[in-house]
């Protein structure tokens, strides 16, 4: 009499079982991933530059008129350049497909950068065939044209054994080379500074100005506000890769890694993921280095799903943030929407209509 709910429940048990595999398959790369980040805070910790030099200023500060005092604030002294020396700035981006961001970039450095170089390519660091934006482009950074140093590199679908790290590598050697040859160009008792930074990682104009005035050394990070997907999305002061360096022609090279303790505080803007289409979102997820963390999961890449993330600030791959303590990573987890918009590059408040994706409330994306 007992035996058919016996069978029963074995059954059941076994479709639970079956169920609870089915789904350990479909979502080990999510279950990986929620375990390592989860825990990530317990094992890991992101190398950041421990040094942190207080920052000054505010509206109105005369950096240039008034260096020596600004320079002795930070604990540094003003620049001493011979009367035969000159001091050149270096932008270094790698194009992607931020036509925007490189915008108000250029803007927002056009006083205090000399040369903006720029290296592009037509295939993604994981091989696949992108659009050379810029060079499609060229008329909307006319006004730069004759400051601006760009080189097309072409692209190859990946390599057996190659990654997209190692394209990233060889990209960035590319951009040395062309530092290199830049500075060569100059007489040779120029002084060098290169802003080494990622296309979306934004120094402020008085940042530079500020590193023109003072003898700050040889190379010095620089530590900008983190924001996803718009200004809107404030992560916390915990981007640190970007620096800048006085170019030494026999040692010096381009990177994006850490040279040294020294960061300075508040330095600018590092607005990841700040697409103005949806589309790009995509081109970003299959294209960026971290491509492994879409693991075969196709609709991450569902447009819905990339315009909710964006309006409500989660994370893009469906992850947990990646975050190096627990403080982080429960603040990380449900953002507030920042409705400040004071303090930021004055090119995108001076078009604000133009940038409006950037700002409060214009998460809606075309
Ligand atoms: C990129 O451009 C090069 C040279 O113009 C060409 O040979 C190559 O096929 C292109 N690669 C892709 C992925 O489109």
């Amino acid at each position: 009499m007992r035996r058919p709910s016996r069978l029963l429940a074995l059954f059941l048990a076994v479709l639970v079982c079956i169920g609870l595999l089915t789904y350990a398959v479909q979502n080990q790369y999510q279950i990986r991933n929620t375990l390592s980040y989860a825990t990530r805070p317990l094992w890991d910790s992101d190398d950041a530059p421990s040094d942190v030099v207080p920052h000054y200023y505010a509206d109105g500060f005369h950096i240039t008129s008034d260096a020596e005092y600004v320079c002795q604030l930070h604990g540094w002294s003003a620049r001493n350049v011979a009367p035969d020396t000159e001091l050149k700035v270096l932008d270094a981006v790698m194009m992607s497909s931020e036509l925007d961001l490189l915008e108000v970039r250029m803007n927002e450095l056009e006083e205090v950068v000399d040369f903006f170089l720029i290296i592009e390519s037509n295939a993604t660091f994981t091989g696949l065939e992108k659009e050379t934006y810029f060079a499609n482009n060229k008329e909307r950074f006319g006004k730069f044209a004759d400051r601006i140093v760009y080189r097309f590199l072409p692209g190859y679908p990946l390599k057996s054994g190659e990654t997209a790290w190692d394209v990233e590598r060889r990209t960035r050697d590319a951009m040395s080379d062309l530092i290199r040859e830049s500075v060569f160009r100059f007489s040779p008792q120029t002084q060098t500074l290169v802003i080494m930074a990622d296309l979306d990682e934004i120094p402020a104009r008085h940042t530079v100005a500020l590193l023109k005035e003072c003898d700050f050394g040889k190379s010095i990070h620089l530590q900008f506000r983190n924001y996803l997907y718009s200004f809107e999305w404030y992560l916390g002061l915990s981007s640190w890769r970007a620096s800048i360096m006085l170019w030494d022609p026999k040692t010096s090279f381009y990177r994006h890694s850490k040279s040294g303790e020294r960061i300075l505080a508040d330095s600018g803007w590092h607005c990841s993921y700040c697409f103005r289409t949806i589309k790009e979102y995509a081109v970003k997820m299959k294209g960026f280095s971290h491509s492994d963390r879409i693991g075969g999961r196709i609709n991450l890449l569902d447009p819905s799903r990339i315009q909710d993330v964006v309006c409500t600030g989660k994370d893009i791959f469906g992850m947990l943030p990646e975050a190096y303590s627990y403080k982080d990573l429960f603040s990380q987890m449900s953002l507030t929407p920042l409705k400040s918009a004071v303090g930021l590059p004055r090119y995108l408040l001076e078009n604000a209509n133009k940038f409006s994706f950037l700002l409060p409330g214009g998460c809606k994306r075309p």
